[in-house]
C-alpha cells in the first residue's frame, strides 16, 4: 500500500536553519526594500514570512484583488534567495468585512462585540467570515502556489479567540449533537439535575454566557472543547485550500507557548510544521527554563524538528514592564531552541514598525538601525547558524523522561468551583518541568494517551480528569516496569468532569497505594505543610495507605501529622503536595537515577544546560559570570571551530556545540 508522503520542514529548509522573521513590506515605501534586502544578505537571512496582517492590502474592497505589490516582493525575495513563508492573512479581517457584515465579529461572554480596530476581531463560526477567508486563501494559493519563492505556507496567526454569539451558539449546538447523540446523554454528562438545569431542546442550549453565578463546570469544559475544534476547523478549511495547490509544500499554524485555546496535541497532527512564538520575559531568572519547557513541549508535539516561528530580538511591548534582551542573551535563547530541536530560528518582525500598536516591540533591526547592538547581533548569529546548518538540521534526540500533559485535564480543573484557586495548572506542570531541568534532566512530553513505554521515567504533575484509555495507559506502563511519579489532583473525574467514587478513580488509588482519600487540604499562599525534610506547597492530603506501599515522606504536625506526604507502591509514586523548588528537583531527580535515568553530564554548574541533538552536545550557559565545565573526552565545538579536551570555560551567556 502507498504511504502518503507528507511534507515536512526539512523540504523547507533543504539543510539550512531557516533564519529570519515576520516581515511586513506594506508598512514601509517600497523604496526601503532593497535596503531590507541588503541588511537580510548581510544577516544571512534566508527566510521570511510575508502576509500575515495583508488582509485590507490584498483585497481593499470586497472580492478585489491587490496582489501587485506582493508579486514584486515574491520576485525580490526569490532573486536575492530568501524564501518566502506566505501567510493566509485571515486572522486581521479588513475593516469593511465587519462593516458590511457584523456578523463576522465575535462577541464576548457578556454580549459585547470584539470590533476592527485591533486585530483577530473574526467569530470562527461565522459562514461569512469563513467563506471571505476561503475565497483570498484560494487566490493565494492559486497565484503564489508555483511561485519558486514559496517555501511553506502559514495559516492564520496564532488561533486564540472565543466567540459566544448565536451563530457560535448554533455550532456549539451541531458540535454537542455530535458528541453526544441524544439530550439524554448531555444531561447526563453535564450533570443538570443540579440546580435544575435540565434541557428539554436542543434550542435552549447557549455557549455558556454571563450568568448570575458559577456555570456549569461540564458546559464550561465542552465549550473550550468546542472552541479548539472551531479554531482547528478553520484552520483546516485553509489548509486544505493551499495543499491541493500544493501538495508538496508544508504547512503550519503558529502555536503560542501553552496557550489554554488549542488542543495543541490534536492540531499538530493536522500540521505539516510544528511552530511556536515563544517570548519569554529577559528579566525572569526562570526565563531560560520557561522557555525550555515550551521547546520541549513543540519537539514532542512535531516528534521531529520544528520551527520557532516567533521571538524578539529585544524587547516586546506587551508586558506592564517590557526589558531589552542583554547582550549575548538572544544568541543563547535562539542556540537554547536549535539545541531542543529548532530547525528554524525567526523572530517577529523583521524591521521594527514605526507606526502601530507594535512600534516599541523591536524587531531584527531595531529603531537605532544597522549600527544598532540588535541587528549587530542578529547578523553574527546569522553567521553562526549558518556555520553550524549542515551539523545540525533533520536531527531529532527523543529523551528518557516524559511529562504528561493534555488540554483537556487542564480545562476541567480548571473550574469555578473548584477547591483552590491558588492551584493553576500552569505554574504547576511549570514546577515540575522546572525541577526536572534544574537536575539536568531533558524531557519530553506526551499526551496521557500516547504510547509511553520508550519512556523510563514518566512524570503526571496534574492530570484531573483521565480518560478510561488514558488511565489504562498507565496502569499498562507501570506493569510493564516503567516509572510513574504523580502529583495531587490526578485521576480525579472522568472526562465529562464526574468526580470518581473515592475522589480519585479506584484503579490509580490502588497503583499508588492510597487505600482511602480522606479529604483534601489545600494550603493558602505563603502556607507550608512541614514533611518529614521538606515543606509542601499548595496543597496537602489526609491519606490512609494501604499495606503494600511505603510512605517515602510523611507530613510533620497539624492536622495530618504522620500521613503519608509521598507515597510509592513500587514502581509507581504519589506526591500529595508540592515540594518546594529544591526538594522536588532532588526528589525527581533519584527517582530518575533509580530508573536508570543520567543526568546529560555530570557535575554541571547550576547555570548550564546540557542538551543533547544526535550526537551533538549543547553546552548553553545561563549566567554571567565565566564557568569551567568538565566535558571528558576530546570534542570539536563547531562554534569555534576548536578541539575541546576534557574542560572549556564559557564566558557570559556562553555556548558551545560539541562534536565527539
Ligand atoms: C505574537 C504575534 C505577532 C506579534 C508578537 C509580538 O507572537 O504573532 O504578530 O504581535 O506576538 O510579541
Amino acid at each position: 500500500m502507498a504511504v502518503e508522503r507528507r511534507p515536512h520542514l526539512g523540504d523547507a529548509t533543504r539543510g539550512r536553519i531557516l533564519y529570519g522573521g515576520d516581515y511586513n513590506p506594506e508598512q514601509w515605501p517600497e523604496e526601503t526594500w532593497p535596503e531590507d534586502v541588503r541588511l537580510m544578505r548581510a544577516a544571512g537571512v534566508n527566510s521570511v514570512t510575508v502576509g500575515v496582517f495583508s488582509w485590507a492590502r490584498l483585497e481593499p474592497r470586497p472580492g478585489e484583488r491587490d496582489f501587485g505589490w506582493l508579486d514584486r516582493l515574491m520576485d525580490l525575495m526569490h532573486d536575492n534567495g530568501i524564501g518566502v513563508v506566505l501567510a493566509t492573512p485571515t486572522s486581521s479581517p479588513p475593516p469593511w468585512m465587519g462593516h458590511l457584515h457584523p456578523d463576522t465579529l465575535p462577541v464576548t461572554e457578556d454580549g459585547r462585540t470584539e470590533y476592527w480596530g485591533g486585530r483577530q476581531h473574526f467569530s470562527h463560526s461565522s459562514a461569512t467570515y469563513r467563506r471571505y477567508a476561503a475565497a483570498i486563501s484560494e487566490d493565494l494559493a492559486a497565484r503564489y502556489g508555483g511561485h519558486p519563492a514559496l517555501t511553506m505556507w502559514h495559516i492564520n496567526n496564532e488561533y486564540c479567540t472565543y466567540d459566544w454569539s448565536d451563530e457560535a451558539a448554533a455550532r456549539f449546538r451541531t458540535w454537542l449533537r455530535q458528541r453526544y447523540g441524544s439530550l439524554d446523554a448531555l444531561n447526563s454528562a453535564w450533570g443538570t439535575a443540579f440546580w435544575s438545569q435540565g434541557y428539554g431542546d436542543w434550542a435552549e442550549i447557549h455557549t455558556p454566557r454571563h450568568a448570575h453565578y458559577m456555570k456549569n463546570p461540564s458546559q464550561v469544559l465542552d465549550f473550550k472543547r468546542f472552541t479548539s475544534d472551531m479554531l482547528l476547523e478553520c484552520y483546516l478549511a485553509e489548509r486544505d485550500i493551499v495543499r491541493r495547490a500544493t501538495p508538496n509544500t508544508p504547512v503550519t499554524s503558529n502555536f503560542m507557548p501553552l496557550w489554554v485555546g488549542q488542543d495543541a496535541w490534536r492540531w499538530a497532527e493536522e500540521e505539516d510544521v510544528v511552530s511556536v512564538d515563544l517570548y519569554p520575559d529577559p528579566r525572569d531568572p526562570l526565563g531560560a527554563q520557561q522557555g525550555a519547557l515550551v521547546q520541549d513541549m513543540t519537539r514532542s508535539q512535531a516528534r521531529g524538528p520544528w520551527m520557532l516561528m516567533e521571538q524578539a530580538a529585544g524587547p516586546v511591548n506587551w508586558r506592564g514592564v517590557n526589558h531589552p534582551k542583554p547582550r549575548g542573551l538572544n544568541r543563547l535563547w535562539s542556540l537554547q531552541a536549535v539545541a531542543r530541536g529548532a530547525d528554524a530560528v525567526c523572530y517577529f518582525q523583521w524591521r521594527q514598525s514605526r507606526q502601530g500598536a507594535e512600534k516599541f516591540h523591536s524587531g531584527m533591526v531595531s529603531h537605532a538601525g544597522e549600527e544598532g547592538r540588535t541587528y549587530q547581533e542578529v547578523k553574527q548569529l546569522g553567521a553562526e547558524l549558518a556555520a553550524i546548518s549542515a551539523q545540525v538540521t533533520g536531527r531529532h534526540t527523543g529523551h528518557d523522561i516524559a511529562v504528561l500533559h493534555d488540554w483537556h485535564a487542564w480545562w476541567a480543573g480548571a473550574q469555578d468551583g473548584r477547591l483552590s484557586h491558588e492551584v493553576d495548572y500552569p505554574d504547576v506542570l511549570k514546577a515540575w518541568h522546572r525541577a526536572l531541568w534544574e537536575a539536568h534532566l531533558t524531557t519530553d512530553f506526551a499526551h496521557p494517551e500516547h504510547d509511553l513505554t520508550a519512556y523510563k521515567v514518566v512524570v503526571v504533575p496534574q492530570l484531573y480528569a483521565l480518560t478510561d484509555a488514558a488511565i489504562d495507559n498507565l496502569l499498562g506502563y507501570v506493569r510493564q516496569g516503567g516509572t510513574l511519579v504523580s502529583g495531587f489532583l490526578t485521576g480525579v473525574a472522568d472526562e465529562d468532569d464526574r468526580v470518581h467514587p473515592g475522589g480519585m478513580d479506584a484503579r490509580l488509588r490502588d497503583l499508588f497505594g492510597i487505600r482511602t482519600l480522606h479529604e483534601w487540604w489545600p494550603l493558602d499562599a505563603g502556607e507550608y505543610a512541614e514533611c518529614d525534610d521538606f515543606r509542601g506547597t499548595l496543597w496537602s492530603e489526609e491519606i490512609d495507605k494501604s499495606e503494600d506501599a511505603t510512605t517515602e515522606a510523611s507530613y510533620k504536625g497539624g492536622e495530618l501529622d504522620g500521613l503519608p506526604a509521598v507515597l510509592r507502591r513500587g514502581r509507581a509514586w504519589y506526591l500529595s503536595t508540592l515540594p518546594e523548588p529544591g526538594a522536588l528537583r532532588e526528589l525527581l531527580a533519584g527517582i530518575a537515577t533509580g530508573a536508570g535515568v543520567r543526568p546529560v553530564l555530570d557535575g554541571l554548574p547550576d547555570q548550564v544546560e546540557a542538551v543533547r541533538r544526535g550526537d551533538l552536545l549543547f553546552l548553553l550557559h545561563h549566567g554571567r559570570e565565566p564557568v569551567t565545565v568538565r566535558v571528558p573526552g576530546t570534542h570539536h565545538d563547531l562554534l569555534t571551530g576548536t578541539a575541546v579536551t576534557n574542560q572549556l570555560t564559557l564566558e557570559r551567556y556562553g555556548v558551545a556545540v560539541l562534536r565527539p
